[in-house]
């Protein structure tokens, strides 16, 4: 009879994690060149550069040597891999179906390019592992900090040394409310629309220009809650593994689960309220 295939172990998928995202830290600081070259992709302010695409290669490369067969998903070279059978996945949200057991890796190798470019603080390596429809492991390195987060399924949410813990739950008037935005215009200007409207019934709001940081920082209680739509999978997954093990509500921006284009991290006694105000503020926008 053939072996049925076993559940990966979360905690080695996070070392393979923890080493490649290391590697892709080393590269993106201590090899970032004194003139960088950018590209455009998506839109003219959508800027790719040559340490993106070799902070992926790095993290492919550490991935394969440890898992040759799996699936990985990275922002710059698309899915590869997996046996024919198993991926890369077709489901809206790009993760498995619950029977697969093939391991996909979701790999956003600089997020925050645009605060790379420009050297300012803010930008991540973002690697997260999951299967069968859960993601089981993730890691979010800031290395202008040199903070690593990091996170299983099940075992909790870490910074380094300290387990993470959401902030005191606050009221929404109170709160300061993280988010992001396209980078198309036309998208842009109707998110603005909308934060001009939720902005007032907030503390205030911040923009640092790296969702994986932003979810991070709900882990950490830098933020009360984040919001933004038009994500991508690879943006999100390991930030959110941290921030749902750190005790935080993980959702769409309608409360749904959460999915590529529609995110909302929040602590868990703020999480209906800021639903609540994005619903009325979409309405009347
Ligand atoms: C971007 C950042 C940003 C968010 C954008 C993302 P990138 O990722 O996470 O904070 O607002 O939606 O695309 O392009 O720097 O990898
Ligand atoms: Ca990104
Ligand atoms: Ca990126």
């Amino acid at each position: 009879m053939a072996a049925q295939p076993s559940t990966p172990d979360p905690e080695a998928l996070l070392r393979i994690a923890l080493e490649a995202a290391e590697a892709a830290v080393r590269i993106i600081v201590d090899e970032r060149p004194a003139v960088l070259g950018t590209e455009s992709k998506s839109t003219p302010t959508d800027l790719v550069t040559e340490m993106d695409r070799r902070s992926e290669a790095a993290i492919r490369e550490v991935i394969h040597s440890h898992r040759p067969g799996d699936v990985i998903v990275g922002e710059e070279g698309g899915a590869t891999g997996g046996d024919p059978g198993g991926a890369p996945d077709d489901t809206p949200d790009g993760m498995d179906t619950p029977d697969e057991m093939t391991v996909t890796w979701w790999v956003d190798p600089i997020d925050g390019t645009t605060n790379y470019v420009y050297d300012h603080p803010g930008y991540a390596v973002s690697i997260a592992a999951g299967a069968g429809g859960t993601v089981l492991a993730g890691v979010v390195a800031d290395p202008t900090h040199g903070r690593t987060y990091r996170a299983t399924s099940g075992g909790g949410a870490w910074c380094d040394d300290e387990p993470l813990r959401l902030g005191a739950p606050r009221p929404l008037d109170h709160a300061l409310v993280a988010t992001g935005f396209s980078y198309d215009a036309a998208t842009r200007r109707s998110q603005a629309e909308l934060l001009s409207r939720v902005i007032a019934e907030v503390r205030d709001v911040r923009r640092v220009g790296s969702a994986a940081l932003d979810l991070c920082a709900v882990a950490s209680g830098r933020v009360d809650a984040y919001f933004e739509a038009g994500l991508s999978i690879w943006d999100y997954a390991a930030g959110a593994l941290v921030a749902t093990e750190a005790g935080a509500v993980v959702s769409s921006i309608d409360g749904g689960d959460v999915r590529p284009g529609s995110v909302l991290c929040a602590h868990p006694e703020l999480a209906e309220d800021l639903i609540r105000t994005l619903a009325r503020a979409t309405e009347a926008t």
